[in-house]
């Protein structure tokens, strides 16, 4: 399928699957751990999505988001559902995104993941570092390249798996097959670089630092589970936070 048309068909399943437990209580609270303070900055939303994170931001105060997608359906929810604030949301091509401003924070939430080559990685690490000022943040969650392939099997309890092919390797398809909450199927690949790959294309688009970051569970998440409900995700996590500091 044409990587453009894969989110055109699943959007109302993937909204659906933002309720899973583990979104709100690792994916949200990580990326919330990660931004810190966002009232009075600007911004800029990449892969955003039906938006879900851009209004989030919004509300806290943010002086304006841009939410940028490459599905047309995705970026027509989001544009639904507006935001609090000043916001704007375009269709487009991170990798083919250009100079849209100068952004004090930019967000990733599951973009990176998209690239199946390290060039491919590098011009989306580039897109990032044009857009933001200098000193600017860039952070975000992604499938994690240190979890082990033996473990992409062991997350259903929490709603979804992750396999690959055997010994994977650089550009390999990740398949994520999600269970919404109301019990419907769907999946779609991302793709596996390795650690390295991530840190010299942060490096070389001219980030400062690059570094992996939580995943952290809400207290409210270790509270309202029994005891020992996150551990499969905590001991070996499938998704991790990343941070990085544009020089
Ligand atoms: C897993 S979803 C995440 C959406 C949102 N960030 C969230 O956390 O809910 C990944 C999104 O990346 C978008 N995407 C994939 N490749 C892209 C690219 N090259 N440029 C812009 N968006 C892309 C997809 O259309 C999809 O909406």
């Amino acid at each position: 399928m044409e990587k453009k048309a894969v989110y055109d068909t699943i959007a109302e399943l993937y909204k659906q699957s933002k309720m899973l437990p583990f979104r709100l209580h690792i994916e949200q609270f990580t990326l919330l751990k990660l931004l810190g303070d966002v009232k009075e900055k600007t911004i800029l939303d990449l892969a955003c999505g039906e938006g879900i994170y851009s209004r989030k931001i919004s509300s806290m105060g943010a002086a304006r988001v841009v939410g940028v997608d490459i599905s047309p359906k995705m970026i027509e929810l989001a544009r639904k559902a507006g935001t609090s604030g000043k916001s704007e949301f375009i269709v487009k091509d991170v990798e083919t995104l250009g100079k849209i401003g100068k952004f004090d924070i930019a967000v990733g939430m599951y973009l990176m993941n998209y690239a199946k080559t390290p060039k491919q990685l590098m011009r989306f690490c580039r897109a990032v570092a044009i857009n933001l000022k200098s000193g600017g943040r860039f952070v975000g969650f992604n499938d994690y390249p240190y979890n082990p392939q033996e473990k992409y099997g062991t997350y259903e309890k929490y709603g979804f798996k992750k396999s690959t092919v055997p010994a994977r390797k650089e550009g390999d398809p990740i398949t994520y097959y999600i269970t919404t909450p109301d019990g419907r199927e769907f999946q779609f690949d991302n793709f596996y670089l390795s650690p390295g790959t991530y840190e010299k294309a942060f490096k070389q688009a001219g980030f400062s630092s690059f570094s992996w970051e939580g995943p952290w569970l809400s207290k409210e998440g270790s509270i309202n589970y029994p005891e020992g409900y996150w551990d499969d995700f905590m001991n070996h996590p499938p998704l991790c936070g990343m941070s990085s500091r544009k020089n």
